[in-house]
């Protein structure tokens, strides 16, 4: 089976486990010829010890996914460990750090990886607006799902549904941009968009499928507690759109609930 016919096989296949949960969900499409045994396919979730990536690493191992999910201190990754999903060391604002995470990964194939890691900034005035603090959310925000696509690549090169999905805000949409602040926050997120549109472009001809997608307002420590949806939620809804993705997809702006988002 080709690599593209693999793909194609494996979407639809999550909506599918999640309705009903097997127990070895198995790569789609391995080909017949290998004798190895099926391998489950990989999601890499940044930022996964809490809020909005702890629930993508539990809903994903749920679907029988193999999980690696990083933490900055994975000592402290209680939640994570208790979901039995691998767990590695990553601050996507330290090159050292992300340099030590491609090589736990090595050559293992990733077909998905989230870049869900980031912080918020609630600065609402531009007067209040501290440089030091707009260039950390920037290191995060965007120069982390940079670096951390950037030592990927081969993984997801090696891997059959070859997809990036970054997790953007509403707050970095420019068209939807009527109340101004959280400055930092909102360019951070416009720069990882545009981040997300070159990555397309460039990837296109390989076949990858590279997309931002806004959570919605969620409870997390970010969302805070006055939120609209449950994690249980958004990730849900995420997992449906992440499963429905083709290359047809790439480039785009997903709402959490699938509709086109303005840039
Ligand atoms: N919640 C919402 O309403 C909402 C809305 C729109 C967009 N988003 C986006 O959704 C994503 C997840 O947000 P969340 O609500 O789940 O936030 P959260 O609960 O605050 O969790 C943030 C996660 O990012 C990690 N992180 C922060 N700095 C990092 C770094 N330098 N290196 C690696 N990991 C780092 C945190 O790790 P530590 O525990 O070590 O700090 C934590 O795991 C973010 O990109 C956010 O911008 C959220």
């Amino acid at each position: 089976m080709t690599t593209t016919h693999r793909a194609q096989a494996m979407a639809g296949v999550l909506v599918a486990v999640l309705a009903a949960p097997i127990v070895a969900q198995t790569r789609p499409g391995a080909s017949e010829q290998e004798a190895s045994p099926d391998v489950p396919p990989t999601v890499v979730i940044t930022g996964a010890n809490r809020g909005l990536g702890l629930e993508f690493a539990r809903q994903f191992s749920a679907a029988g996914f193999e999980v690696i999910g990083t933490a900055r201190r994975p000592d402290k990754a209680d939640d994570l460990r208790s979901l039995g999903v691998r767990i590695e060391q990553l601050d996507v604002t330290d090159a050292q750090s992300v340099e030590q995470f491609a090589a736990a990964i090595g050559d293992h194939p990733v077909d998905i990886l989230i870049n869900n890691a980031g912080i918020g900034g609630r600065v609402l005035s531009i007067k209040d607006m501290d440089a030091a603090r707009v260039r950390h959310i920037f290191e995060v925000n965007c120069l982390g799902p940079m670096r951390v696509t950037q030592v990927l690549l081969p993984a997801l090169r090696a891997g059959d549904r070859k997809l990036i999905v970054n997790i953007t805000s509403m707050l970095g949409s420019i068209e939807r941009n009527t109340r101004g602040g959280y400055y930092g926050y909102r360019e951070s997120k416009a720069a990882l968009n545009m981040f997300t549109r070159s990555l397309a472009a460039e990837l296109e001809p390989e076949g990858f499928t590279c997309i931002v997608m806004n959570p919605g307002w969620v409870r997390t420590d970010l969302g805070g507690s006055q939120a609209r949806l449950s994690p249980a939620e958004s990730i849900g809804a995420m997992i449906t759109v992440i499963d429905g993705l083709t290359p047809a997809d790439t480039g785009a702006f997903f709402s959490y609930g699938g509709e086109r988002v303005p840039w």
